[in-house]
């Protein structure tokens, strides 16, 4: 029977590639972003829905979950996807602006979303949220790491709570992710070639490599299987 499965994030790199898996096993698919073009695009490439919306703005929140409520009722997958290294995106420089800023995008556009929607979670749903490897090992000085390991505790509470609802609650930690607008043109030939060396794999991630990790934890056989985090960085964590 198809579910009903919302993404943020959805218009671009892993959310995208997220969307596109569960579209293509026959769900339902909503997207939510800021950009309703990118957002639109998307969606109609996989006969899904585009919900345009900030999701660091809780009114914003509040009316994607009136539209999801109306449109779908219940909700079976929630897969917050929306994030990236505000540090990357040229946001201002000080230290309260950046750390306030990877906060809003990564904090607030996974529990706002979340808090607004967990009542609408059907019997055997999942949730699962993009963190980072950066979230184990640290982001090179930003606020990027730390505010994805906000999200760790917060998931391993968020389980706890939905567990006897048979709903289960997970964490998906990527390493280097190519073909998404994360670095923002930032990404130089020296900086791959050096992430890539710290796999065991020999080779970056891909957005479908984490998108058939996320599909695998909302697949019934995942369903023993909650307040993890599942790394798919090729080993990177470890070092070599
Ligand atoms: N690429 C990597 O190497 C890597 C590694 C580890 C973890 N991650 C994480 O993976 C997730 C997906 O990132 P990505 O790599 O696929 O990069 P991406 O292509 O930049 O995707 C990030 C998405 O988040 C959306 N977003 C950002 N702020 C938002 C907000 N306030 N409200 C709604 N949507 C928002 C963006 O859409 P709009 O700009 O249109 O809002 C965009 O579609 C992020 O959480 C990122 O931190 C990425």
């Amino acid at each position: 029977m198809a579910r009903t499965i919302v993404v943020s994030g959805g218009g671009t790199g892993i959310g995208r590639a997220v969307a596109a898996r569960f579209a293509a096993g026959g769900d339902r698919v909503a997207v939510v972003g800021r950009r309703a073009g990118v957002l639109e695009k998307a969606a109609g490439e996989i006969g899904g829905t585009a919900l345009p919306a900030d999701l660091a703005d809780p009114a914003e929140v509040e009316r994607v979950r009136a539209g999801l409520a109306e449109r779908f009722g219940g909700i079976d997958v929630l897969v917050n996807a929306a994030g990236g290294n505000a540090e990357y995106h040229g946001g201002p420089g000080g230290v309260l602006e950046q750390w306030t800023s990877n906060f809003r995008t990564n904090v607030l556009t996974s529990v706002l979303p979340t808090e607004a929607l967990r009542d609408l979670l059907n019997p055997s749903g999942r949730v699962v949220f993009i963190s980072s490897v950066a979230a184990l090992r640290g982001s090179r000085g930003t606020s990027y790491g730390p505010m994805k390991a906000a999200l760790h505790p917060y998931a391993f509470d968020l389980a706890a709570a939905l567990g006897p609802r048979g709903i289960t609650v997970n964490v998906v930690a990527p390493g280097y992710i190519e073909d998404t607008e994360f670095f923002g043109g930032s990404m130089s030939d020296e900086r791959r070639a050096a992430l890539v060396a710290q796999t065991h794999t020999g080779r970056a991630g891909t957005p479908g490599d984490v998108a058939e990790t996320v599909h695998w934890l909302a697949s019934p056989g995942a369903g023993h299987v909650t307040a993890q985090i599942v790394q798919v960085n090729g080993g990177a964590e470890r070092g070599r």
